[in-house]
């Protein structure tokens, strides 16, 4: 197929253009570089530097698809700046898929996220859990999600949504590098590497097995790999959602203890109170994307903190 992959210089987006590279299709990239890095362009991918706004000037009715991964994706900041996020996402993305219907171009994979589900207090959190976001952010996903809905019945669009949960791992040199990093995995590595003196764990006092909280983490090759079975899986007049998920979780402590195995470091950690908005356990059934999708994660905890580390020593 031929796609345009939306945020293919951002950290997913380049292992998911990667990937359908691998599996033969012919990518091209559009970037605006916000919070993307040029070093990441791969060879034989065409590469635009623009907005996705302006798709309007890259889509023709020769591509196949669209894989949409361009967004901001900042919790903290979409409550300081929502309308960043309602003009970033929501706006961007309508034009996106304005432009798609202009062109004809019939499918779209976009990035959903857990955070369009809110804090839901079940154990496994399943397509079928209504969405109730409680930022931004997540609003502004699920927004889209409902864009797709709609424009699938409308229009024809063969639509797949795929949730990610955390994602985490390297492949080869393509690593997280957001700034600011939120995330775990990164930062706690950061402190092995020596940039930074210590990690802060964020809330110790969770109803969970050890007091932190406990996320559904995968590793980003394997993420990869479902959106290229969601392109072709996608079906005319369709909107399918899928959680990307295990099913299992992992605590804060026990991805410290994976880091320091890995890493043969002690990493120092703060303990610090529980950011507003982080729900005790995020966990995900993998099970319709199994089914419907055939995808099964194969990457484990350890993988992923091995993969992220050999990228941060060699690469950074
Ligand atoms: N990283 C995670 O754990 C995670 C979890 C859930 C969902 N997601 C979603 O996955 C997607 C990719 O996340 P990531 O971690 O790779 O983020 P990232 O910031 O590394 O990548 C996003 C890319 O999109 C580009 N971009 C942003 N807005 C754009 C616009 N308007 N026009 C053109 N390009 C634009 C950025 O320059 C960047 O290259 C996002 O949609 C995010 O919401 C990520």
């Amino acid at each position: 197929m031929k796609l345009l992959v939306t945020g293919g210089a951002g950290y997913i987006g380049a292992v998911v253009t990667q990937q359908l590279q691998r599996k033969g299709h012919c990518v091209e990239v559009l970037d605006n570089l916000s919070t993307g890095h040029a070093d990441v362009q791969l060879p034989g991918a065409v590469w635009h530097e623009g907005d996705i706004s302006d798709a309007g000037q890259v889509l023709d009715p020769s591509f196949d698809g669209v894989v949409h991964l361009a967004a901001k994706s900042l919790v903290g900041e979409s409550v300081e700046h929502p309308e960043r996020y309602w003009h970033g996402n929501i706006v961007s993305s309508l034009r996106l898929i304005d432009a798609m219907r202009d062109a004809g171009v019939p499918r779209m994979v976009f990035s959903s996220t857990a955070a369009v589900c809110g804090e839901p207090g079940v154990d496994k959190i399943t397509e079928d859990v209504p969405p109730c976001p409680t930022n931004p952010y997540g609003a502004s996903k699920l927004a889209i999600d409902h864009m797709l809905t709609a424009e699938a019945q409308a229009h024809g669009l063969a639509a797949v949504s795929l949730r990610y949960f955390n994602v985490a791992g390297a492949s080869g040199a393509l690593r997280e590098r957001h700034d600011p990093e939120t995330h775990l995995i990164p930062n706690l590595l950061r402190v092995a590497l020596g940039e930074s003196s210590e990690a802060k764990i964020f809330g110790t006092d969770y109803p969970t097995r050890d007091g932190t909280a406990i996320r559904d983490y995968i590793h980003v090759v394997d993420l990869a790999d479902a959106h290229v079975r969601a392109l072709h899986t996608a079906a005319s007049g369709q909107h399918a959602v899928y959680n990307l998920g295990t099913g299992t979780g992992t605590s804060v402590r026990e991805i410290l203890d994976t880091v320091r195995e890995v890493t043969g470091c002690n990493i120092p950690v703060v303990e610090a109170p529980r950011r507003a908005g982080d729900p005790a356990v995020l966990v995900a059934s993998g099970d319709r994307a199994a089914l419907e999708l055939g995808w099964f994660p194969e990457r484990d905890i350890r993988q992923m903190v091995s993969d992220a580390w050999t990228a941060l020593q060699r690469f950074s």
